[in-house]
């Protein structure tokens, strides 16, 4: 049987690259100019939350030498879901083929992207995977690793997705994906929305695929990781695997 998106897939068209800012300011020309020379064709989307230390101003500065470079302003800080959501409508209405997310602080290295956009062909969404032989991280605490493996292990037991590295956030969407998995019910703010959004994809008979990366600790400006993203993320997870494990018993009576 053909898989969902063997049916929709149609040919790649122009790359928008969306990087969500929280201050970045340290971090935004040089991720910019990263994407720009690794993959010339993209356009960017700088999605930015009225970042204290001017981000949004510089990302400015960049779009307005740069006609591939593009910029969201948001009103204050509502996270990464809500800054992802808001640069896919962005993207979908502007006619991008392919959606990427990368963070900003070069955690994600641009030089990989042209690895994660080959695999698209066959797939519906590609995974850039910290977990997958091959994959790595460099400079990343203890404490990190052991929260991002025990996330995707947590999630990948309740939930059934057979993915390695499912909150990572480096990943390349074609657009048909993102319409058929219907964005307007996704509530997460923090960074389980990508939990959500690969778990939907996965749901909806979609074709994910994992390509190894290596994720690079950043040098410049701090995470923004914190107890309640963390909280937010063991929640909304276990109550999906929770409410979908009742809903499978129901229909077995
Ligand atoms: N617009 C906006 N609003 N951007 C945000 C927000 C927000 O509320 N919170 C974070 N960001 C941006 C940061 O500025 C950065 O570009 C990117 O999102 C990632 O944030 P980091 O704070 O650097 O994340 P991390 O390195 O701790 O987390 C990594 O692991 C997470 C869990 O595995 C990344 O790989 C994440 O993508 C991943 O979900
Ligand atoms: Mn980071």
């Amino acid at each position: 049987m053909k898989n969902r998106g063997q049916l929709t897939r149609g040919p790649l068209g122009t790359v928008l690259v969306i990087i969500p800012t929280y201050n970045e300011a340290e971090n935004i020309e040089p991720i910019v100019s990263r994407v720009r020379s690794a993959v010339p064709e993209a356009h960017i989307l700088v999605a930015d939350d009225n970042s204290p230390d001017g981000t949004g101003k510089l990302a400015d500065e960049l779009a307005d030498a740069d006609d591939h470079v593009h910029v969201l302003h948001r009103k204050g800080k509502e996270g990464l879901g809500a800054a992802y959501l808001a640069g896919f409508r962005w993207g979908l209405d502007n006619g991008y083929g392919v959606l990427v997310e990368m963070d900003a602080d070069g955690s994600h290295r641009p030089e990989e992207l042209p690895r994660l956009l080959e695999a698209l062909p066959e797939a519906d969404l590609v995974l850039g995977s910290r977990w997958v032989p091959g994959g790595s991280v460099v400079n990343w605490p203890k404490s990190r690793e052991f929260l991002s493996r025990g996330g995707s292990l947590y999630s990948r037991l309740l939930l059934g997705v057979p993915l390695r590295d499912v909150t990572g956030g480096y990943r390349a969407f074609r657009r048909e994906t993102l319409e058929g998995i219907g964005l307007d019910k996704v509530a997460s703010q923090g960074y389980c929305f990508q939990v959500d959004l690969a778990w939907r994809t996965v749901q909806a008979g979609y074709d994910v695929r994992e390509v190894p990366i290596t994720f690079v600790e950043r040098e410049r400006g701090n995470s923004k990781m914190s107890r309640s993203i963390v909280a937010e993320a063991l929640l909304r997870v276990t109550v999906w695997g929770v409410s979908e494990r009742l809903a499978g018993l129901k229909r077995r009576k």
